[in-house]
């Protein structure tokens, strides 16, 4: 069966319908304490993503020391204004770091920010998408509170996995959760005393590479377990791949490339794969709404090739009747 196909759509906000009243958007967090596990880059491709299937898209950086997102974005714009290409962009806010130096006061003052911040995006997109820091912080948590769904790459090695629990080296058994999974724990109660809603928590593998199987089993196994004793899925995750981080300069992505055919750079066997992985990631959030509109315009598609196929059969049949009768003409 060939690859299904999703659609390729340059005229991205016109694509998704209008409801009449709108509903907050479903709010994406991506976090794991730990630094450089691939919070950003997870962040721009899920954005890109989903602008591409054309859902309108408020992003968060709340890391305001780094500002990596943020940067993307600005990359992303100048492109647009250099070379004129027509690349969807989202609605992006960055949460400044509070002046204050007292600890109540600076929470205060970043619970307002945040929540000032938030109610510019929330009703007025289809998606948030926040992009936190590698440390446990106030805003970080207070961030993952709001969430509905939260994700959590981790690096392919048994360095990362304490982010999630202490595993006993010798008998690969869980000894207990770990600072994050119970910070995780907090803001499912935190979320559900809000306003009743829960979280739903994919963890997702970065930087998979083939070398190592054993490795890559282990990891899988204990994932499998640690998946079902802490609570979270887990998503097939993303190669160790250069097309994930080359185009950081340009604010581009594989999605833009492949999809929007917004250069002419040449496509590789490794473009191919990254955009599938970044389709898997989208299919194991589970999103109604993103299945839906997948399938969707995959319809449009199959049905633009369908009329395609019909005015080509009937364009031959017009030339044939033509060339028959030169034919019998002709003897
Ligand atoms: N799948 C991947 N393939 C290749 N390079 C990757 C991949 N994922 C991340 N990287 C690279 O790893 C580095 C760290 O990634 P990234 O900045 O996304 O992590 P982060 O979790 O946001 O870090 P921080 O905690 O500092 O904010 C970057 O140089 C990025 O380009
Ligand atoms: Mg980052």
């Amino acid at each position: 069966m060939s690859e299904p196909q999703f659609p390729v759509h340059n005229t991205f906000q016109e694509a998704a319908p209008k409801p009449a009243a709108r509903k907050p958007g479903h709010v994406i967090i991506v976090g794991n304490e730990k630094g450089g596990s691939g919070k950003t880059t997870t962040t721009m491709h899920l954005i890109v993503a989903l602008l591409r299937l054309g859902f309108t898209v408020g992003s968060m950086d709340i890391d305001a020391r780094q500002r990596s997102l943020s940067r993307y974005i600005e990359n992303r714009r100048q492109t647009i204004a250099k070379e004129n290409q027509p690349l969807p962009l989202p609605h992006h806010i960055i949460i400044q770091k509070s002046p204050f130096n007292m600890l109540q006061e600076v929470e205060t003052d970043e619970r307002e920010r945040f929540i000032k911040g938030l109610a510019r995006i929330y009703y007025s997109n289809d998606f948030v998408v926040i992009d936190t820091p590698g440390s446990d912080t106030y805003l970080s948590r207070l961030a993952h509170s709001f969430a509905d769904t939260v994700i959590t790459p981790i690096n392919d090695s048994f360095v990362d996995l304490d982010v999630l629990a202490n595993v006993d080296g010798q008998t690969m058994k869980i000894v207990k959760p770990s600072i994050y999974s119970e910070m995780m724990w907090e803001q499912k109660l935190a979320r559900a005393k809000r306003d009743g809603g829960s979280i739903e928590w994919i963890v997702m593998r970065n930087r998979l590479s083939n070398i190592d199987a054993r490795n890559k089993r282990h990891m899988t196994s204990v994932l499998n377990e640690l998946s079902r004793r802490i609570g979270f899925r887990v998503a097939p995750g993303f190669g160790e791949r250069v097309i994930f981080r080359e185009m950081f300069l340009q604010g581009l992505t594989v999605l833009d490339i492949m999809d929007g055919r917004t250069t002419s750079a040449s496509i590789s066997l490794s473009h191919v794969a990254a955009r599938q992985e970044v389709r898997d990631l989208l299919k194991t959030l589970q999103i109604p709404v993103i299945d839906d509109r997948v399938n969707q315009l995959r319809n449009v598609q199959q049905q633009e090739a369908d009329n395609q196929a019909a005015a080509e059969a009937r364009a031959e049949s017009d030339a044939e009747g033509p060339a028959q009768r030169l034919s019998e003409a002709a003897g």
